[in-house]
């Protein structure tokens, strides 16, 4: 049997790569996978990219082959930020590090989960005026910002008010990591490099001089950084060290609020210009909560909503491309790869695949309804939010928690209307962002007059 080459999209006259690349990646794979299939190769200046959302080679580089694959030198010139957090190391770091982990963002902490997200949603909710005018994205970042220092350090104190505004100002400049194709390394005393290794060393001193606190106290309070000090490596039973643990505590506060805040947006977005959507979203909340604060108990009976979220995720996926280092010689079809090659993985393309699904254009959250599994394989690699394999997300059943959460508290409430939906276009950040941080209006629920 004839096995077609891998095809390879060159620099084009009118549309370089490199320039639609930097205008609109999202739109530019999907339009070349649509018209070239969804493995090619893209040439990229002297050099060719595979560029991967065939299900079956996803599944080879994330899962199967995973071995041969890793995140490499990608990051170096974040290191100062983010050390060696399980999002930016490989094995043998990697390896230790998340069977230690792992243990902490099982599903069963959902109700304790809950419970966290719904105090530090309430005073943003509860601030929310009728006919409020507000930019979606920053309002759900202050929100997720909120609910993932909660999760890590609970109770108030000097070091995690200090914390929340140092993560604030580090906030922007992280932002910009996905943007910029070429970033100058942090040593380079840049404005913006001083001001940003500045505030990485007041991370550093507040939370290492938290973490000692935390280790001498009897009684610490019940959060991640809590479980995290006390979480052992089941195989050789050892504790993460101060440093690891400092490592450990940025990631997850970067990891685990900007992709959520950049879903809800996208949700207000989604649900803007899917009315029926929202409406029997709402319904289903009144039902189901009659007026009640959401429990994980009652948050886990919300068909609707976690389909919704479900279909926003695949829609407008936050974490849309993920790249990986060759570590080890490897084929894909008839693409040959080298140590220290790069590949980049696009579940964006793969959710949007029209041979995958039926009608990918249309928003339609039943797709969802009789599966609420995020497990890949469930899947067969056309879906892949939260990535897959041994990197897959670690925080994906909180994150889900969250969204669903909140969501539910919002529509309790009322809605945020976006102003001009159809503007909103996947922008790429650290995470797949809505262009125009979507401009919105809080509309209360309408009073009932009985
Ligand atoms: C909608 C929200 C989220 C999305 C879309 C998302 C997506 C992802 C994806 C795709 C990966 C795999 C990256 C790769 O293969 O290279 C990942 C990894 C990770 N995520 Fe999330 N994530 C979300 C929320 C969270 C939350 C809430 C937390 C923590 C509380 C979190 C913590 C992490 C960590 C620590 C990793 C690294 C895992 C490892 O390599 O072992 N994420 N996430």
């Amino acid at each position: 049997m004839d096995v077609m080459a891998t095809p390879t999209v060159k620099e084009g006259l009118t549309l370089p790569n490199a320039r639609a690349m930097a205008s609109d990646a999202p739109g530019f794979l999907l339009e070349t996978a649509r018209r070239v299939g969804p493995f090619f190769r893209l040439g990229a200046g002297p050099l060719t990219l595979p560029v991967v959302a065939e299900p079956e080679l996803l599944q080879h580089v994330f899962q199967k082959n995973s071995k041969a694959y890793g995140r490499g030198a990608a990051y170096d010139i974040y290191r100062p930020l983010l050390g060696n957090g399980l999002p930016v190391s490989d094995p043998p770091v990697w390896l230790y590090r998340r069977r230690t982990m792992q243990p902490a963002f099982h599903r069963g902490k959902g109700p304790d989960w809950v419970v966290t997200i719904r105090d530090a949603t309430r005073p943003h909710l509860d601030a929310l005026a009728a006919g409020q005018a507000l930019e979606a994205r920053p309002f759900f970042m202050n929100v997720t910002r909120d609910i993932i220092m909660a999760a890590l350090f609970s109770s108030a104190s000097v070091e995690t008010a200090g914390l929340q505004e140092t993560f604030t100002s580090v906030d922007a400049f992280v932002g910009s990591f996905g943007m910029s194709p070429v970033r100058l390394p942090l040593w380079v005393p840049t404005p913006t490099n001083r001001r940003f290794m500045a505030a990485i060393r007041r991370i550093d001193e507040l939370l290492l001089g938290l973490i000692e606190r935390r280790r001498a106290d009897p009684s610490p309070p019940a959060d991640l950084l809590t479980t995290l000090i006390r979480a052992k490596d089941p195989e050789t039973g050892t504790s993460l060290t101060d440093v690891e643990l400092r490592d450990e505590v940025v990631n997850l506060f970067i990891a685990g609020h900007e992709t959520t805040a950049s879903l809800l947006a996208w949700c207000v977005v989604a649900l803007t210009r899917w009315p029926e959507a929202r409406a029997r979203a709402q319904a289903e909340v009144d039902n189901v909560l009659q007026g009640a604060e959401p429990t994980a108990e009652r948050v886990e009976r919300l068909d609707w909503l976690h389909a919704t979220v479900r279909e926003v995720l695949r829609y407008f996926p936050p974490a849309w491309l993920q790249a990986r280092e060759v570590f080890e010689a490897d084929t894909l079809r008839d693409v040959t790869l080298a140590p220290k090659d790069r590949v980049l993985l696009v579940p964006y393309v793969t959710h949007h695949r029209a041979d995958l699904w039926d009608e990918p254009e249309r928003f339609d959250p039943s797709r969802f309804l009789s599966e609420r599994s995020i497990d890949a394989a469930t899947w067969k690699y056309r879906y892949l939010p939260f990535g897959a394999g041994p990197h897959v997300c670690i925080g994906n059943h909180f994150a889900v928690l969250e969204a669903v959460t909140v969501l539910a508290m919002l529509f309790q409430k009322g809605h945020l209307e976006a102003k001009a939906p159809e503007a909103e276009r996947p922008t790429m950040g650290l995470a797949l962002m809505p262009s125009n941080g979507v401009p919105a209006t809080f509309v209360p629920r309408a009073v009932k007059s009985d």
